[in-house]
């Protein structure tokens, strides 16, 4: 009851497309923006080729309406969809697909084409991509261009920009018009500069509602939309030496009515480098002061602003801009027209273009070199594009996730946080440093200074067996223990309450024993109460590497033991990309070798595993 439901009309794409003109829709089921930038840059594409488009969030969509695409002449529909997690939609298209699923709809005439996000990292590669061509299909409608993939652990971008490129040509064939993109600039926002202005209406950071972030006046229930101003509690050094850091961060929830349970991730929104924010402003001569606002030129569009406006160039640098990921190729092509030296200008050209030369220059320039827009910008002196314009461009700043490592049992009050500090070198000379470790390093308390940031809790599938006396195998080198460690504080506290514990088996990896072992005492603790089982590989306390991949593998018996013949649970997180396929690996060569599988049965074995919840993956790239 407390939901609002969009009006019908605002829910009627179908009304919107006729009565606008427009004759192709993008849909995007987009977790972090990407899929929903590709949309946007699609819709303004059409209209270089002719047509005219528009963006639209499946949520706010009725998608029954669907069929009635087909009374639109030369329509079409791109599906522009992420998946995420194992294999899951995003939550923006999760009523969509279950749309798809139920659907006995007829999508007879109805033209369309899909590209799907995804991530060769994981497990279900692509599979909402792959799922949502599928069914429109086998619902009737009518492919006009081939599934497109892309893949992030890859180069996205290049994957969009060669499948786009092959489309359009296909689609203006199928519709009988000239495959010719005009070369026409389009701005999607209208810039008002305010130079007389209220203070206090000017937006500071919040995400959606003005002052919503005011410590003291904020409003339950917090979520993505409306994130909780948490203080942080506790924030200390996890390692003993070296020169890297990890975090050990206690996030104060009281009072905010939210509730977490252990294997649950919470969400931090950072705020940009304030160095590079005044950088960029004085790259391109612009006053960070300067009051704005963002306007869409759109006036059908559902988003009428790019990111709450008015506000300062600073705050919009600062909290609503991704500023350090690496320029997409349109980007580039757009600010070209702003580089007044020709040498310069050509190279953005190249960099942009879909030639073999320009993307392998993008991925030698941009991505080697892990050039940020700021970057370019010192490495292009003479390109100076409008402030505003690289506002409207870059995308928008995400906040990010991390695996809640305590339980709410335990600590109903506080949320914790393990995080590794990213910073790295770059082939430039350059020092990278992660936009929310770094933030969130800064936020130490002392002195009676008090912090604050804004979290929201997402739930997730990651969770203890619901019997305490079914026996658990965890494995989490590095910041993967961060789950683990809540997992283990509410074992703990259902054998102090007298239940029947099982098994609590850990696997825990890092590199030297004196420098990154997160949680020595405690786990050793543990360990000694008689709770725990603790296996530790120390990667480079020795010529050759040990992994946690090898202690299991030395422990295949008591492996099988649990997982194949006491119906143990497993789980993994942490590096998806090498470390987490490496287990599954082994895994699956412990059920040929300890259980007697073949291959083939030992695969389907995990496979079972994992649609029974007792195999379990929460890792990230
Ligand atoms: P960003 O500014 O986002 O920079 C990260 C990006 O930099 C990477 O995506 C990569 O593209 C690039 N990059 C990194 N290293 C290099 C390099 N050497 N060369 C070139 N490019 C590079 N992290 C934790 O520490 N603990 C957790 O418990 C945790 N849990 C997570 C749970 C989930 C579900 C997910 C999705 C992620 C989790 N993460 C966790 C990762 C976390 O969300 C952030 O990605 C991480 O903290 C980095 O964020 P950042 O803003 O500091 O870095
Ligand atoms: P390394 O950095 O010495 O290679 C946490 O990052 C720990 O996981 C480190 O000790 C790291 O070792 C180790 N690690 C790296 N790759 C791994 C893999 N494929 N499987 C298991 N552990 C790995």
């Amino acid at each position: 009851p407390t939901q609002l439901t969009p009006r019908a009309n605002d829910s009627s794409f179908i009304s919107k497309m006729k009565s606008s003109g427009r004759n192709v829709i993008v849909f995007y089921g987009s977790q972090t923006g990407t899929a929903e930038e590709f949309a946007g840059r699609l819709a303004k594409e059409a209209t270089r080729y002719g047509m005219k488009g528009m963006v639209a969030d499946p949520e706010e969509c009725d998608m029954s309406e669907l069929s009635q695409l087909a009374e639109i002449e030369n329509h079409l529909a791109i599906f522009c969809v992420a998946t995420y997690g194992e294999g899951d939609p995003t939550d923006n298209a999760q009523e969509f697909y279950e749309f798809l699923q139920n659907g006995d709809e007829e999508l007879n005439g109805v033209q369309f084409t899909v590209f799907g996000l995804g991530n060769k990292t994981y497990e279900h590669y692509n599979a909402m991509g792959k799922y949502v061509d599928k069914r429109l299909i086998e619902m009737g409608a009518q492919q006009l261009f081939e599934l497109g993939l892309g893949d992030d652990d890859a180069n996205m971008e290049d994957d969009f920009i060669t499948w786009k490129d092959a489309m359009w040509p296909k689609v203006c064939e199928s519709f009988g018009i000239e495959a010719q993109a005009q070369d026409i600039n389009m701005r999607q926002y209208k810039l008002t500069v305010h130079e007389e202005y209220d203070p206090t209406r000017l937006f500071t950071g919040e995400i959606a509602r003005l002052n919503s972030l005011k410590v003291g006046s904020q409003r339950p229930p917090f979520d993505v939309k409306n994130p909780f101003m948490a203080e942080i509690a506790i924030n200390r050094e996890l390692f003993k030496g070296g020169n890297r850091n990890c975090l050990h961060i206690e996030l104060n929830i009281e009072g905010s009515r939210i509730r977490y349970d252990a294997g649950d991730h919470v969400a931090v929104y950072p705020i940009n480098d304030q160095a590079l924010v005044a950088r960029l402003c004085e790259l391109v001569g612009e006053d960070p002061e300067k009051v704005i606002t963002l306007t869409n030129v759109d006036e059908d569009s559902s988003k009428k602003h790019p990111f709450p406006c008015p506000c300062t160039y600073r705050v919009a640098l600062s909290h609503y801009v991704d500023i350090t990921s690496l320029p997409r190729t349109h980007v580039l092509k757009e600010i070209a027209e702003y580089a007044t030296d020709n040498k310069e200008k050509e190279k953005l050209l190249l960099l942009s273009s879909t030639s073999e030369a320009g993307k392998a220059e993008y991925q030698r320039w941009i991505v080697q070199d892990v050039r940020s827009i700021v970057h370019i910008l010192e490495d292009l002196p003479s390109c100076k594009p409008p402030l505003d314009y690289l506002c409207e461009l870059m995308p928008r700043l995400q906040a990010r996730y991390y695996s809640i490592s305590s339980s709410g049992k335990l600590y109903p009050n506080t949320i914790h946080v393990t995080a590794n500090v990213l910073k790295y070198e770059t082939p430039t000379g350059r020092v990278n440093k992660g936009v929310c470790t770094t933030y969130m390093q800064q936020l130490k308390p002392d002195n009676g200074t008090k912090y604050h940031t804004p979290v929201f809790v997402r739930k997730s599938q990651f969770r203890l067996p619901s019997k305490p006396q079914t026996p658990i195998l965890m494995i989490g080198p590095g910041t993967g223990i961060a789950p683990f460690r809540g997992f283990i504080q509410e074992r703990n506290l259902q054998k102090e309450e007298g239940k029947p514990v099982g098994e609590t088996i850990l696997y825990f990896g890092c590199r030297n024993k004196d420098k990154d072992y997160l949680y020595e005492e405690e786990l050793t603790a543990y360990k000694d109460s008689g709770l725990l089982k603790l296996y530790v590989a120390f990667s480079r306390d020795q010529p050759q590497k040990v992994y946690v991949t090898h202690l299991l593998e030395e422990n295949k018996e008591e492996v099988w033991r649990i997982i194949g013949k006491e119906n143990g649970h497993l789980y993994v997180c942490g590096d998806a990309k090498c470390m987490a396929r490496d287990v599954h690996a082994l895994i699956s060569k412990i059920c040929q070798t300890e259980g007697g599988m073949t291959p083939s049965e030992a695969e389907q074995y995990v496979k079972k595993m994992m649609n029974q919840k007792r195999y379990s993956s929460d890792v990230w790239s």
